[in-house]
């Protein structure tokens, strides 16, 4: 068993958890610590850093932003504080943690733990993965494999309109619309996937996923499949978790002496 502690940063709370990354299950209850007003880099580096205490946790970190993220610096921020764009956010946490972190975007670490644990599980071919929330994160997976930062929820519609602007489970609270009226927006988007993408399955997630009986009825696509997400809030801390493992996998394999030097010959 290899454990990994996941740690989710999300607009109101930040969730962590250790998780068993060969089963995907969390070991112990998540822990939450309200996000620091205004989600300022150094108020969430403090709280990531008061996870890790909590758990006592000595090995990697995989931690979620909601944000771009690529290398290791987060290059977007559209639901947080701007000072993140451009930030080497990975160094920020190393520092803060003293431990090995690994960051993902949020929505793509709920997408490969979908993928591989959740609802996605067993489907061969391209997987996509919405999650509606406060935006839209997206996550496109092909045969198990993910291409990161896909951003689907900044794409155009109607107008001049970011799709998480009319469409995201915000936009459903802030126009007053019933499950029926907001399953109509989100149908609208999610053909306009399906065209560009073709995807085998679409997979529902983001605060909305518990809901689906409310919504299941009304989403109406042309060819592909979708079902809710199943993992629901547990999936980013998972998809975390498995990318820092990943990394951590990657590390040992370099550091190990080829079979050359280690004598095959
Ligand atoms: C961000 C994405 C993020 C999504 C969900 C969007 O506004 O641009 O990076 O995945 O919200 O948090």
């Amino acid at each position: 068993m290899s454990v990994i502690l996941g740690i989710d940063i999300g607009g109101s709370g930040i969730k962590g958890a250790p998780v068993d990354t060969l089963s995907g299950k969390l070991l112990t209850e998540r822990h939450r610590i309200p996000t620091p007003e205004g989600a300022r880099p150094d108020g969430v580096k403090d709280v990531v850093a008061e996870l890790v205490r909590h758990f006592g946790h000595q090995g990697p970190v995989g931690v979620t932003f909601p944000g771009i993220v690529q290398h290791g610096r987060t290059l977007s921020a559209a639901n947080v504080d701007k000072g993140w764009i451009g930030l080497d956010a990975d160094a920020l946490f190393t520092e803060a943690t003293g431990r090995d972190v690994t960051l993902i975007n949020d929505a793509d670490a709920a997408g490969l733990a979908e993928a591989r644990f959740g609802a996605g599980a067993g489907v061969s071919g391209v997987v996509m993965v919405l999650t509606f929330g406060t935006g839209i994160g997206s996550a496109l997976i092909h045969d198990g494999v993910l291409v990161p930062n896909t951003e689907l929820g900044h794409l155009w519609l109607k107008g001049d309109k970011h799709a998480e602007t009319w469409a995201s489970d915000r936009a459903r609270e802030r126009d007053d619309l019933n499950w029926k009226a907001w399953a109509k927006r989100a149908s609208t988007y999610l053909q306009h996937l399906e065209l560009l993408f073709s995807p085998d399955l679409f997979i529902i997630g983001g605060g909305i996923s518990k809901k689906a009986d409310k919504w299941r009825e009304h989403i109406h696509l042309t060819r592909s499949e979708f079902v809710p997400a199943a993992l629901q809030n547990e999936a980013g801390i998972v998809g975390a978790a498995m990318v820092a493992e990943q990394r951590a996998g990657g590390r040992r394999a370099e550091e190990a002496p080829s079979p050359v030097e280690g004598g095959a010959a």
